[in-house]
């Protein structure tokens, strides 16, 4: 399997803090933001892992992360040039997934589950991580019927669960050729909630519910969250 971390964007809700910095390059506490979802693919024993990051980010995330030497893995840089999508972006890794299936996370997500049983015990179709949330229209959300997923909605203003789709996606390598027939939403860009849809759709998304904390570190209070529950954790 291989690994993805994607941290395009602009990070609008955290200016002026991203003014010049991506957002995953941000300190939580002791380490920057993007140093967590990595452990999660280094603590899965994935050490093929592409960094999407934009143009404007780009000497700043390899200056940082380097060849991934000092980390184990190897890192491979795509550049998605303009921010049209999360989907989009795992789209650029196709030729870098060689037919393997993908584990990808956001550069902006802490958990503090061990992902790894999940992630090495993955199959095929789809494996989404959820986690019961207070304010689920911020996410993508799922419905659940007798431990299956029956229905994912991103952001809807009338949420089916308080079940938040975590921004931590195992897919098979089909995924691709559907990344490639989509088309953008409403904002204009390929939603990951697309492809978790199809497949739902398909009958093969599994899911998996969290039950420690988990963090989408894009706002001020979510970062200065992340960073509470990290030093909480290690004294
Ligand atoms: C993205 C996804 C959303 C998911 C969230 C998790 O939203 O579109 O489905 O629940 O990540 O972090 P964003 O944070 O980019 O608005």
């Amino acid at each position: 399997m291989k690994g993805v971390l994607i941290c395009g964007g602009s990070g609008s809700r955290l200016k002026p803090l991203t003014e010049i910095t991506n957002k995953s390059l941000l300190p939580v506490y002791d380490k920057p933001l993007i140093l967590y979802p990595l452990q999660v693919l280094l603590d899965a024993g994935i050490t093929d892992i592409a960094i999407v990051t934009g143009n404007e980010h780009m000497d700043q995330m390899a200056a940082f992360l380097g060849s991934g030497k000092r980390f184990g893995c190897t890192f491979h840089y795509c550049v998605q040039d303009q921010p049209k999508g999360i989907a989009q972006a795992l789209g650029l890794t196709e030729i870098f997934a060689n037919g393997e299936s993908v584990c990808a996370i956001l550069g902006d997500n802490v958990f503090f589950d061990d992902l790894s049983p999940v992630i090495k015990s993955f199959k095929s179709g789809t494996e989404l991580l959820l986690k019961e949330v207070h304010d689920p229209e911020r996410f993508g959300v799922a419905e659940m019927n007798n431990g299956r997923v029956v229905s994912i909605e991103e952001k809807p203003t009338k949420p089916k669960s308080n079940l938040a789709v975590t921004g931590c996606y195992v897919y098979d390598n089909r995924c691709y050729e559907y990344i490639r027939t989509m088309k953008p939403s409403a904002r204009g860009e390929l939603e990951i909630s697309d492809v978790s849809r199809w497949y739902v759709e398909l009958g093969e998304a599994h899911a998996t519910i969290l039950e420690k904390e988990w963090v989408d570190a894009g706002t001020f209070e979510s970062l200065f969250r992340a960073a509470e529950l990290v030093r909480q954790q290690k004294r």
